[in-house]
């Protein structure tokens, strides 16, 4: 449906609770170890139960399966493995007949190499698809060197030299992803098109890939030495890029009641405002990525988790200004599972409980991952062998050229492969975890028989229960969606304490991130309100606000009246 007014797209997406489908590992309906189109239609009651009113689903077009559906070779039709268009047809009639939007995945910095546009680009330099991509001659004496430094964010050079017109062409991510000429208006035109196409079939809006990266400094210069990565400073929001993106947001989003959201790498805090501000008219909410460095540098080098910086980089995005929408996330496909990174496993249900406190309680629209509502964690004592993603498996062939190197990368992915997070999910305790009757295309973690979709249902004290009280308390609540958010106990090393507030009443969240006890003192302007208790992953909160130990993630609301 057309838009009627402005002021309420808006609105609509900032009560929604996402969940983010990965659908290769969701839920296979045909025995081929891949999930599926009707696996995900066989869990819409699922979804519908647990109380997410939105679907972020990642790609499900066409594509030769380098990155997992994020290489694509056609974008107005579905993998072969996932099923076909009619499919997905029933999928979104049933997602909207159970009241969930569906949000799908557009990449479009590139496209697979497989896609028809490439086949022609690389074809001759005369080509009328030449100038979709960005090719340059290499450098040096017979140009055998690459056009520039910049590294592929999948390790290597990020130029790939082809034969047929001796020529080198752009690929940020893996060789077989180039990344489309957006100063080409010819693209534009098509990204546009690509998205009316799926707003006429009834989508609701986009998750928008790497979308930062689409416009590149004019010249192609070279990046600031760096030895692990290079070139970001010459795309990242490049010089065109809020007017690509306005432009996309004219030619499509705005046309229709629709929501994007924007993969936000190398925002921060103090250019957030000029990407989502409501009246740019460009993107309405972006994903940041800063929280997820509170234990690792760089994504892929593991560090201790530090809850201090956890806690100054949440609350630094909860004062956005009021013209900006926040997300709320912290597991998707492209990080190693929340558990064990914020608390200790044996607390598992604790720990999970405490974090969905945490999160869902700050404002912004939260987006659950698949799995992540029943506690599923990394694999323990995951081989090399088993990686199956093109990162890891760059990774690994890295190390195997410096071979004491390898003990090094072996721990480091055992703690931040994306692998963790892309094993199917587990439904119930029988084979494969009830997510194929095949041979699932990647390994099933083997702790499926204890942590499983089927097992959380029947616990009433389960993971999965507490998330549907979350989702279902969220719903139209005033104070979380508008409420002002004031942090306090910033010092506090175990705990993470804000406070919620609007018109006479207080949320008042205080999260342990701690395995060992803790003491809680009331902070002396809250201490004589009226106070009872939302919410706890513990039997023994005490019912109303006072000075308390606090056990190994303990995590509680309250709400207080003035
Ligand atoms: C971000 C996606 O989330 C990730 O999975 C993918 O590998 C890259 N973009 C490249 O498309």
């Amino acid at each position: 449906s057309l838009v009627g007014s402005e002021m309420c797209i808006r609105d609509r997406y900032k009560d929604a609770v996402f969940y983010q489908i990965y659908p290769r590992s969701f839920c296979d309906s045909n025995g081929d170890g891949i999930g599926d189109i009707q696996g995900i239609i066989s869990k819409l009651d699922y979804l519908k139960d647990l109380g997410v009113t939105a679907v972020w689903l990642s790609p499900c077009y066409k594509s030769p399966n380098d990155d997992n559906g994020y290489d694509i070779s056609n974008y107005r039709d579905i993998m072969d493995e996932f099923g076909t268009l009619d499919d997905w047809k029933e999928m979104i009639d049933g997602m909207h007949q159970r009241g969930i939007k569906l949000v799908m995945d557009l990449v479009v910095n590139h496209t697979s190499d497989e896609h028809e546009w490439f086949k022609q680009s690389r074809s001759s330099k005369d080509n009328p698809y030449r100038d979709y991509y960005i090719w340059r001659p290499g450098r040096g004496k017979n140009g055998k060197k690459p056009p520039n430094n910049w590294s592929s964010r999948f390790s290597g050079s990020a130029w790939e030299y082809d034969e047929t017109t001796n020529e080198y062409y752009l690929h940020l991510f893996s060789k077989k992803q180039p990344d489309l000429n957006w100063d080409n208006p010819k693209v534009r035109q098509e990204v546009a098109d690509i998205c009316n196409y799926w707003f006429e079939l009834g989508v609701d809006g986009f998750r928008c890939d790497v979308i930062t990266y689409i416009s590149k400094t004019e010249g192609l210069p070279n990046g600031k030495f760096n030895p692990i990565i290079c070139g970001d400073e010459q795309f990242v929001i490049g010089p065109h890029y809020h007017e690509y993106i306005h432009e996309l947001n004219q030619k499509a989003f705005s046309k229709y009641d629709s929501m994007t959201v924007g993969e936000g790498q190398g925002i921060t805090v103090s250019n957030a405002e000029s990407i989502v501000a409501e009246d740019r008219e460009e993107l309405d909410c972006i994903f940041t990525f800063e929280h997820q460095e509170a234990d690792a540098f760089m994504t892929v080098i593991p560090k201790k988790f530090s809850l201090k910086k956890w806690k100054t980089i949440f609350s630094s995005w909860q004062a956005l200004p009021d013209n900006c929408w926040n997300s709320l996330f912290i597991e998707n496909h492209d990080y190693p599972r929340s558990l064990p990174r914020y608390g200790k496993l044996e607390y598992r249900k604790y720990v999970a409980k405490m974090l969905a406190i945490c999160i869902n309680f700050m404002k912004g629209t939260p987006y659950i991952y698949q799995g992540q509502e029943i506690g599923m964690t990394n694999i323990a004592g995951f081989k090399p062998k088993d990686y199956v993603d093109i990162v890891s498996k760059n990774i690994y062939k890295i190390a195997k050229f410096f071979p004491p190197l390898i003990p090094v990368v072996v721990w480091a992915l055992q703690k931040r492969a994306r692998d963790h997070a892309r094993t199917p999910m587990q439904w119930n305790a029988e084979k494969n975890a009830g997510f194929t009757s095949g041979t699932p295309w990647m390994m099933v973690n083997p702790n499926y028989k204890k942590i499983n979709v089927e097992e959380a249902l029947a616990d009433e004290d389960s993971i999965l229960n507490f998330y549907k009280k979350i989702n279902k308390f969220r719903l139209g609540n005033k104070i979380i969606k508008e409420g002002s958010y004031t942090e306090l106990l910033h010092d506090n090393k175990k705990l993470f304490v804000y406070k919620r507030e609007l018109g006479d009443k207080i949320y008042l969240v205080v999260c342990s991130y701690s395995s060992k006890c803790a003491t809680f003192k009331v902070p002396e302007e809250l201490k004589d309100l009226k106070s009872s208790l939302v919410i706890s992953n513990y039997q023994s909160t005490p019912a109303v606000l006072q000075n308390t130990k606090i056990l190994p993630y303990e995590a509680f609301v309250y709400e207080l009246t003035k």
